[in-house]
């Protein structure tokens, strides 16, 4: 985490986004925000301990990371079930000749291994906007279907980025492929983590940082946390109390670090 900045538990959403898919009514959801609004963060740091404590296993999967989804797919949830107590059974289940060349058979295949589990599989897919691009059409439908079709055994958050750069990409307006899901805006950061961070702070023993200025840099760096956390280092490092320097000194960083984003963006 940027600057050790320590991690702001959000227990309450993940205990909502567990309640919901426990009900049964939803078993797959769409959740989008900007970049760097902490989507990641929640769903390793948050999301995916409390679906385990809550029974159920967890696959996680970054989509933009890999040249075939498909197979990114399934292998998550095979490393879900392996961390199972039926992983013999993975262990025995014949690996099909076509594993290594179509990441669709290898998803259906994963899922009828998730199918046979006694606990439920909780499938996180991040930067799930790569989905909805032109080459990954035919594997975002059968996901979809596979998906309809185990909604009992497998319960899907897909996370992604929506933001002016890419709007259609992560398809609100036009995909049909995260309109079937239940499509959520993601709960950004707000005060509370303000003032979490400026509370650790005050333990530093550095120059005080008052929680209306930070405040005040928080909503400059548009609730990024990470660009937060950059700020507090930065201030703190001074240590002159000069807000507006270190504020400055953030948004010239977070600038230089806009790279274009990964293909799958
Ligand atoms: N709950 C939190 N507590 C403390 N810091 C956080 C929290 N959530 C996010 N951050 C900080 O914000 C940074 C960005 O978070 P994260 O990578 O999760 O965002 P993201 O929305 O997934 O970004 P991207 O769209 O680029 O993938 C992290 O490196 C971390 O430093
Ligand atoms: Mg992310």
């Amino acid at each position: 985490m940027e600057s050790g900045q320590r991690h702001f538990p959000r227990p309450a959403i993940a205990a909502q986004h567990i309640a919901t898919f426990r009900r049964g009514l939803i078993s797959s959801r769409v959740m989008f925000a900007r970049r760097q609004m902490g989507k990641t963060t929640y769903l390793l740091q948050d999301l995916a301990p409390a679906a385990q404590e809550a029974g159920y296993r967890v696959a996680y999967v970054d989509v933009s990371q890999s040249p075939d989804p498909g197979h990114a797919l399934a292998e998550a949830i095979r490393g879900a079930v392996k961390r199972s107590r039926m992983a013999w059974l993975t262990n025995r289940l014949p690996v099909p000749a076509a594993w290594r060349h179509d990441g669709k058979i290898a998803l259906t295949d994963a899922l009828l291994m998730a199918n046979r589990q006694s606990c439920p599989i909780l499938l996180l897919v991040d930067e799930a906007q790569t989905l909805s691009l032109p080459a990954h059409e035919n594997l975002a439908y059968a996901l979809r279907a596979l998906l309809d079709v185990r909604r009992n055994e497998v319960k899907a958050l897909f996370a992604g980025t929506a933001d002016k750069a890419q709007p259609r990409r992560f398809g609100l307006a036009g995909d049909p492929f995260f309109q079937w899901a239940y499509a959520e805006q993601f709960p950004v950061l707000g005060p509370e983590f303000v003032e979490f961070v400026v509370s650790s702070f005050k333990r530093s023993g550095s120059h005080p940082l008052p929680l209306e200025s930070a405040l005040h840099a928080f909503t400059h760096l548009h609730a990024r946390p990470g660009a937060f956390g950059h700020f507090v280092a930065c201030y703190m490092a001074r240590n002159d109390g000069d807000v507006e320097a270190a504020l400055t000194i953030t948004i010239r960083h977070e600038a230089a670090r806009a790279t274009p984003y990964r293909s799958g963006a």
